[in-house]
């Protein structure tokens, strides 16, 4: 697959083949090969909703290697504020640039902006929609632990509904046929079709409401946080608020190995105390940003092949 001037918008767009193209890339980048390789090039960050790993992790990928950055946190300063349209907002970027990094709360944001540019657009999350970069890095995570993705057992917890994150990576894992379950409270269940769709790709899929019911030892959790601000109805939050919390003693019925991850930010549903355990890999997982994001970057430049 070609990646030199790809918009890179939703990991539905990928197959196996560019996934592992993107995982080896990001091994060489980290073993020290393509530095520099941004010397150059400007790549522009638009973030219309908080960030703090996606963000901050394209800019000093991106700097890491010799590349520059411009770009916003809130458009409140920007001519969105004046009315503005996304389209003619990305149209104007488009000519100051190389590649455009966005973050939009708007579904299909990113499609959006890659259809009236030919400049390349990376979807830094559009909604609870998709998230194609985390789940890069989290695959590489992953990759980094297990030799074969597909004999590993994959646990995701949490907010499964709206968690753009878990919907990625779920569809990714799937191309490679992981076991995968699920387990969240019923108003949070994945959504029915895409649980469908990732049994037809050949996972075998479960679903559980606590933790305490698996029947399987799990290689990895993946625990999310509940996304309080994707509710249109704050009740409904209250309801399932604080629903899980991982501790050390919960970690340790889940079995010595278990690799806890979490796409970050967390609230309250992992205890701080797990942090120094080794089974929790989360703050590794944000930092293997920096080297999938400046792999990407190089592929989509064309500064790496
Ligand atoms: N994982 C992630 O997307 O974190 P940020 O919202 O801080 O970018």
């Amino acid at each position: 697959m070609k990646f030199k001037g790809r918009s890179i918008i939703s990991i539905r767009d990928m197959d196996k083949a560019s996934l592992l193209k993107i995982i080896n890339t990001a091994e060489e980048v980290k073993k020290g090969k393509h530095k520099n390789c941004l010397k150059g090039k400007v790549i522009s960050t638009l973030f219309f909703e908080p960030s703090t790993r996606t963000k901050f992790s394209f800019e000093s990928a991106t700097q890491y290697m010799g590349g520059e950055v411009i770009g916003f946190a809130g458009s409140e300063y920007t001519s969105v504020k004046k009315g503005e349209s996304l389209a003619d907002t990305i149209k104007t970027i488009s000519g100051y640039c190389d590649v455009i990094v966005i973050r939009h709360p708007i579904e299909g944001a990113a499609r959006l902006a890659s259809e009236v540019t030919s400049v390349p657009v990376i979807n830094a999350g559009d909604g609870a929609n998709q998230h194609p970069t985390q789940t890069f890095l989290d695959l590489f995570t992953i990759n980094e632990l297990v030799s074969d993705l597909s004999r590993i057992k994959v646990g995701f917890l949490g907010d499964l509904k709206y968690g753009r994150t878990v919907h990625s990576l779920a569809y990714a894992l799937a191309l490679f046929k992981t076991p995968l379950c699920f387990i969240s409270p019923k108003l949070l269940r994945m959504p029915v079709d895409l649980l469908d769709e990732i049994s037809e790709m050949g996972s075998k899929t479960k679903e559980y409401e606590e933790l305490e019911e698996l029947e399987e030892k799990l290689d990895i959790l993946y625990v999310t946080r509940i996304q309080k601000e994707r509710f249109g109805d704050l009740q409904e939050y209250e309801r399932v608020a604080g629903c899980y919390r991982l501790t050390p003693q919960i970690v340790h019925t889940l079995g010595e190995n278990i690799k806890i991850m979490h796409p970050l930010p967390r609230v309250n549903e992992i205890a701080p105390d797990v942090d120094t355990m080794e089974n929790a890999i989360y703050f590794e997982q944000a930092h293997n940003g920096i080297p999938v994001r400046q792999g990407i970057l190089g592929l989509i430049t064309g500064t790496i092949a």
